[in-house]
């Protein structure tokens, strides 16, 4: 189905509504509108709301196709949900919450989700003239315009598979402190989402965007943010929703924690060893052990165990697959 086609659909479902593509996936396309969709005064000349739209297939049979539409825009509205109700404290992401987008609108039949926009432009920082989504404040996008300022000898002498050695270690640090604490955060939270035991199922560096955010207090994490300025204020937002699911399978998990694995070696590769292995992995601990902690339960120190043993598992499993092609 052509975009023109669809955009045309939305027009019709949203009218008077203006919309403009944002980013067109295999399943949904994503506009960006000023209007709030019931609060009149929330709509302003730069404000922002996200609409995921997922449009009819005409290839699929229609009784079927409004099934699906109707199941994946409940499931993702849901899951949002669930996971904005865990966030009702100052301490949110040490208490165990996820930090998503708020849902502010739903329309499950038409296949529509209206979103909080989180996260800003990074060419422009006042967010008022380029509302450009290539540089929307992704994972990606940060570490990408970090990276560029690395100097070129420390590039030149990474290679592909390289255990960075400690001085060069050391070096990407000092630079890169913020970074370090961002990926524990983040950490955190996938391990928050696990022990309610949701897996995101699409977890990459683009969807995970960054959102300036000093009202939140970190307080608790056993890790060395000291003040907000320690990850540049920003918080990381868990985006797009669409392909998770409820379950507490350890495989389900560790593959959940593998595909983000295969996704940061493809977009960082020189540094995947330190964001993905070192600094990641260690909030993903840190989030059991809190939990742990303040339960006073030692099964989540267990669970921990498994999901990270059955993670060597499936990246064994994976590197068979590749060999064989
Ligand atoms: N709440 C939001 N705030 C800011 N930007 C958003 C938001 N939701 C989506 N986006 C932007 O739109 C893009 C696509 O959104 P999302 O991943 O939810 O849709 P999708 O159709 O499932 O995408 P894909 O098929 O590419 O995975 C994101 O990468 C991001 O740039
Ligand atoms: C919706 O969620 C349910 C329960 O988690 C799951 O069984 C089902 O497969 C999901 N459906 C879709 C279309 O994702
Ligand atoms: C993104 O921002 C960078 C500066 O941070 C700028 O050089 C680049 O042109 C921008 N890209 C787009 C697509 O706007
Ligand atoms: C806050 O973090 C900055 C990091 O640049 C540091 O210089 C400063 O000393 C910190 N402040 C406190 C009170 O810890
Ligand atoms: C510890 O947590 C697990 C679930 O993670 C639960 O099954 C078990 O009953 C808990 N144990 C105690 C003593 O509360």
């Amino acid at each position: 189905m052509s975009r023109d086609l669809i955009e045309r659909k939305a027009l019709l479902l949203l009218p008077h509504i203006p919309l403009l593509v944002v980013s067109q996936g295999a399943e949904a396309i994503i506009f960006q509108t000023s209007v709030h969709p019931y609060l009149p005064q929330l709509t302003s000349s730069d404000s922002i709301y996200i609409i995921k739209y997922r449009p009819s297939k005409p290839y699929r049979h229609p009784i079927l196709d409004k099934q699906i539409t109707k199941h994946r825009t409940l499931n993702e509205s849901k899951l949002l949900l669930k996971l904005l109700s865990l966030s009702n404290s100052n301490d949110i992401i040490n208490d165990g919450a996820v930090l998503t987008p708020s849902l502010i609108a739903t329309d499950i039949p038409n296949g529509l989700i209206w979103l909080q926009f989180v996260g800003h432009f990074l060419n422009d920082p006042d967010g008022v003239n380029q509302k450009n989504f290539n540089n929307i404040s992704s994972l990606k996008n940060y570490l990408w315009s970090i990276e560029k300022k690395i100097p070129l000898h420390i590039h030149s002498n990474l290679k592909e598979d390289d255990i960075i050695s400690q001085s060069l270690e050391k070096s990407i640090i000092s630079i890169n402190y913020k970074i370090k604490n961002l990926l524990t955060l983040i950490g955190i939270e996938i391990a928050n989402l696990h022990i309610f035991d949701i897996c995101h199922g699409d977890l990459t560096s683009s969807n995970i965007i960054l959102q300036k955010n000093s009202n939140y207090i970190l307080k608790g994490i056993n890790i060395d943010i000291e003040n907000d300025t320690d990850t540049d204020g920003y918080l990381p937002y868990l985006i797009d929703f669409g392909l998770s699911f409820q379950s507490n399978l350890i495989e389900d998990k560790a593959v959940d924690l593998y595909l983000l694995e295969k996704a940061i070696i493809s977009t960082h590769p020189l540094f995947a060893n330190n964001y993905y292995n070192v600094w990641l992995l260690n909030g993903y601990k840190t989030g059991y052990q809190l939990k742990s902690k303040k339960l006073n339960n030692k099964s989540y120190i267990n669970q921990h165990k498994t999901i990270i043993k059955r993670l060597d598992l499936v990246r064994l499993r994976g590197r068979k697959k590749s060999m064989i092609g």
